[in-house]
């Protein structure tokens, strides 16, 4: 090294040389002047000085020094890997920055993307961190010893020290005691006892130290073993890596080892406890964990394990049956007591992981369900399927029912079965029912239903047959509802129903049919051929039912059977004589006459159909006709089509159920029971069924309660659906759609007269467009039963010096229902005009503004084609429609945009001015072309 002086040495370092001289002097280097030449040895001597003053800096720097050299050994240690991230790991001991620190210089790790590279990353990365735990355990235990060593020596040291203090004062206990030889002795000899036992201590010691030596080396052996295995499975590991990656996928993830830590001593404890990445590693060194493993360290290891087991089970995972060390049974690596904790804690992790079986249910799902319904069905709790339908996007109430598609896809989406199901679905019946429904089939009396033209003499045919007096006792000598007997005829029994010939009774004669094996057409001999007799016709046809034609009042003068004949055969019904299959029989009910033919040939055809039914089983038919007694409450004529009904049976029919309290047959007199083809009448219904239901019998009430309760809510909700009636406003919209308009009204009003008149009048506005039709008119305030037939009629309401009670109040509001209210006949009458008015399609009418002549044509940059024009007569208006005409052709008709007159924009033009008129959408104009203008006026035609 040169040597300079103080003076240079200070403009070196850019200070004074007086400070520079200063310094030195403190260093205790002895120079007193800027020209004392300066050495090496001087300058480190300052250097050292001015670190150890304020140079705290430089201290920092030195202990990152010692970091590192730290590291060179642990590189050293790093045996065959020789990763000096591992070195840095090792020396800054916080895993978490190790893993940084590998993970930023593995980037082959981090490039394979694939779940099973992922994996095997992960395996080798646990492998490298066990070899390193190794690693440390092994150091940890060479302090370890180290210090055990320092210790013992000073134990030892000390116990020297004691023995000499010891035997100093025996021997001066001795002295003291000079004087009396025996205690001197006992002295003696208590110091000899004393060094004895010291000895024998000092032995035992050594014993100790010795044992604890042999430990010491078992646990290196351990640790080496341990180290050996831990670098086959690496290798093992990277082996892997090469090999085809369906290996890997077989396989499976197996436990960590727990104990394997146990042995090592409390410092060292809390870094495997804070280290989860080793606990998979370490599971692929099967160790002596037992070895001198005591109670406590149990306890630890336990802890150690329960650590592990929070830190997730993707490291479990690791340790493979297929590692290096190969085929090692589980309770060959898990020594002692601890194996038998670690299976019971296996066991249970298994238990908790094992996939509970997903059940998976057949759901019948009906035409509409509600969300707590189906809820119930799935067995989830109603939120369940809220949450569910609100990701469907459906927000809905527990109440609400869904409809069929969106609850089917909901229970397919809970990974159920959906199934179609409607509840009266005969698949649905019990296997009680079923079997019961499969009784065997007897021969049954024939269902003859009488049908014909109003005044025909269906009834009084029937009441000759049966030998009883109905007829003459009909409101009006007509039958309004359909009757049904059963007759005992020397033949055979046989049913009757009477059904209504007037017109307004086509639904029951449909009815009748339906119900019906055998069809009589009654055709009066002396009246022909008339509407409901084509009528009865087709409703034969389409139920597909024999005809017999019964030619009535065939004892009047006036009668003609063979006209009646011509004439059914034009109605494509041909007697059997004429090639036909259907029997005509002349007959009369006031006389008899034919009445037994047509019963012959009435059992002909029955015996021809061979008509069967079981009889011991539980009844089905049809609801022939159904009211509200006074006294009875519902009462409901039945058909039994199938097996017997008996009091006491649950009944289903339509939408009411009910349990049969009484029955009476059709002449009043009490029955128990009721076979197939018998008409009887039923009471104990909780509701008045519709004529036409289907009924049957149920073996459980509630069930049936069920299907009647679902079939009233599908019928709400098919009338809420169609809800739009009743609104004046709305009259008009709602009848341009049909060609036909009708235009139904209920009338309610205070007296029986003006609601007379009222409907009279009413009814007087029907024109050829528009019908008024009568719904229903009554007496009395306005009821939720109106309303309610409004709704299904979509009748308007009209009250007359009556209001509607609350309850009906409340249904229309909720239902939308308009109620109207007048007090003055001619109010009500005017006001259903006017609303009919708007019936009626307004007329459109053209009207001539005036013609114009196109004398110019211009193209204006902003606005377009402009015709310049002269108005020839009458107007021109904004907005007006125009025609345009070339040589008296039309070649287009459409609107004018707007009018110019001098640069302005003017509303109208008139006669005799020039304009500039735009054209909306057409610019294809020539001069010479004429104008047409002209408007459309709507004209609101009155009745
Ligand atoms: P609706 O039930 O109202 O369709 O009438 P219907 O077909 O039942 O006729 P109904 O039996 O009520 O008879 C109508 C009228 O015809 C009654 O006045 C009967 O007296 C009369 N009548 C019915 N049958 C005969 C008959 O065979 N001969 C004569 N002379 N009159 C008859
Ligand atoms: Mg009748």
């Amino acid at each position: 090294m040169s040597m300079n002086t103080v003076a240079e040495f200070a403009a070196e370092l850019k200070k004074s040389p007086e400070t520079l001289l200063e310094q030195l002097q403190a260093a205790g280097v002895q120079k007193t002047s800027s020209a004392d030449a300066l050495s090496e040895p001087d300058k480190q001597k300052l250097l050292a000085y001015l670190q150890a003053s304020h140079g705290t800096a430089a201290a920092g720097k030195k202990i990152t020094l010692v970091k590192k050299s730290t590291t060179e050994i642990k590189q050293a240690d790093a045996t065959g890997k020789a990763r000096t991230i591992q070195v840095e790991v090792r020396k800054k001991r916080t895993f978490v920055k190790r893993d940084e620190v590998e993970a930023g210089e593995a980037p082959e790790a981090a490039a394979a993307p694939s779940p099973e590279d992922q994996e095997l990353a992960r395996r080798e990365e646990e492998a490298r961190r066990q070899a390193e735990l190794i690693r440390r355990q092994e150091e940890d235990l060479a302090v370890e010893r180290s210090e055990r060593q320092a210790r013992e020596q000073r134990e030892r040291e000390a116990e020297e020290r004691a023995q000499a203090y010891l035997a100093q004062q025996a021997e001066k206990k001795a002295q003291e005691s000079a004087e009396r030889k025996e205690a001197k002795d006992q002295a003696v000899a208590e110091a000899v006892a004393r060094a004895a036992a010291q000895e024998e201590a000092r032995a035992k010691a050594e014993a100790e130290s010795k044992a604890r030596a042999a430990e010491e080396a078992a646990r290196a052996k351990d640790l080496d073993e341990r180290r050996r295995k831990a670098l086959a499975e690496a290798e093992a590991i990277r082996a892997m890596m090469a090999a085809p990656k369906k290996v890997l996928v077989a396989k499976k993830p197996e436990e960590p080892k727990p104990a394997a830590a146990a042995d090592a001593k409390k410092g060292t404890l809390h870094k495997p406890a804070t280290t989860p990445g080793a606990a998979g590693a370490r599971a692929g060194a099967p160790a002596a964990a037992g070895a001198g493993a005591g109670a406590n360290k149990e306890v630890k290891s336990a802890k150690l394990s329960s650590s592990w087991a929070n830190d997730g089970a993707k490291k479990k995972e690791i340790k493979t049956r297929g590692d290096s060390s190969g085929g090692v049974g589980r309770s060959n690596w898990r020594g002692g007591p601890k194996g038998r904790r670690g299976n019971d804690r296996d066991d249970q992790r298994q238990h908790q992981q094992a996939p509970v079986e997903a059940r998976v249910l057949e759901v019948h799902v009906p035409e509409t369900i509600t969300v707590a319904e189906l809820a119930h069905k799935m067995a989830i709790k109603a939120t369940e399927v809220i949450k569910a339908l609100m990701k469907m996007g459906q927000m809905v109430t527990i109440n609400q029912p869904l409809d069929q598609d969106t609850a089917m896809i909901l229970v397919e989406e809970m990974g159920h079965k959906a199934i179609v199901a409607a509840l009266d679905d005969p698949e649905a019946f019990t296997a009680e029912e079923v079997s019961s429904q499969q009784a065997e089939a007897l021969a049954r009396a024939p269902v003859v239903t009488v049908m014909g033209h109003v005044d025909h003499g269906k009834t009084s045919l029937l009441d000759y047959i049966r030998r009883s007096k109905v007829a003459p006792g009909e409101a009006g000598g007509i039958t309004q509802h359909i009757g049904a007997y059963h007759v005992d005829t020397p033949r055979g029994m046989v049913t009757f129903l009477d059904t209504p010939g007037h017109e307004a009774f086509t639904a029951m004669r449909a009815r009748g049919a339906k119900a019906t094996d055998i069809v009589i057409l009654v055709c009066a001999a002396d009246d022909g051929v008339m509407p409901q007799t084509k009528e009865a016709i087709k409703h034969a046809k389409a139920a597909g039912v024999p005809i017999v034609v019964a030619i009535t009042k065939a004892d009047k003068h006036e009668a003609n059977p063979d006209r009646v004949k011509q004439e059914l055969v034009a109605e494509q019904v041909v007697p059997e004589e004429y090639g036909g299959d259907s029997p005509f029989v002349a007959v009369s009910s006031k006389t008899g006459m034919g009445i037994d033919d047509l019963l012959e040939q009435v059992l002909l055809q029955a015996e021809v159909l061979e008509l069967k039914a079981p009889v011991d089983a539980m009844a089905k038919g049809l609801v022939i006709e159904a009211q509200l007694d006074k006294g009875r409450g519902p009462v409901a004529t039945v058909l039994v089509q199938t097996g017997t009904l008996k009091v006491g049976d649950i009944v289903l029919a339509g939408q009411t159920f009910g349990r049969v309290r009484a029955m009476v047959d059709e002449n009043g007199k009490v029955a128990k029971s009721a076979g197939p083809s018998i008409p009887v009448e039923i009471q104990g219904l909780s509701e008045v069924p519709q004529a036409g239901d289907e009924f049957m019998v149920l073996s459980d009430e509630r069930r049936a309660r069920e299907i009647a309760t679902y079939r009233a809510g599908k019928f709400r909700n098919t009338k809420l659906a169609k809800q739009q009636a009743a609104k004046m406003e709305n009259v008009f919209a709602e009848m341009q759609a049909g060609e036909v308009q009708n235009l139904p009204i209920i009338i309610k009003a205070d007296v029986q007269g003006s609601q007379e008149a009222l409907a009279a009048s009413l009814l007087k506005l029907s024109t050829d467009e528009v019908r008024v039709q009568l719904v229903y008119a009554g007496v009395g305030g306005i009821s939720e039963s109106d309303v309610n037939l409004a709704i299904a009629s979509k009748a308007l309401i009209i009250g007359f010096n009556v209001r509607a009670d609350a309850n009906a109040r409340k249904h229309a509001e909720a239902n939308d229902v308009q109620l109207n209210y007048y007090n003055i006949i001619y109010d009500a009458v005017d006001e259903l005009k006017a609303a009919m008015s708007g019936m009626l399609a307004p007329e459109q009418r053209e009207e001539a503004l005036g013609t114009a002549e196109i004398r110019n044509v211009f193209v204006a940059t902003k606005i377009g084609t402009i015709a310049g024009s002269y108005i020839t007569s009458g107007q021109v208006t904004r907005n007006c429609k125009f025609r345009l005409l070339r040589d008296n052709i039309v070649i287009y008709t459409g609107e004018v945009e707007s009018v110019r007159r001098l640069k302005d924009d003017v509303k109208e033009v008139k006669e005799g001015f020039e304009c500039g008129i735009k054209l909306r959408n057409y610019t294809d104009i020539k001069e010479g072309d004429q104008l047409e203008l002209f408007e459309i006026k709507e004209i609101a035609r009155t009745l």
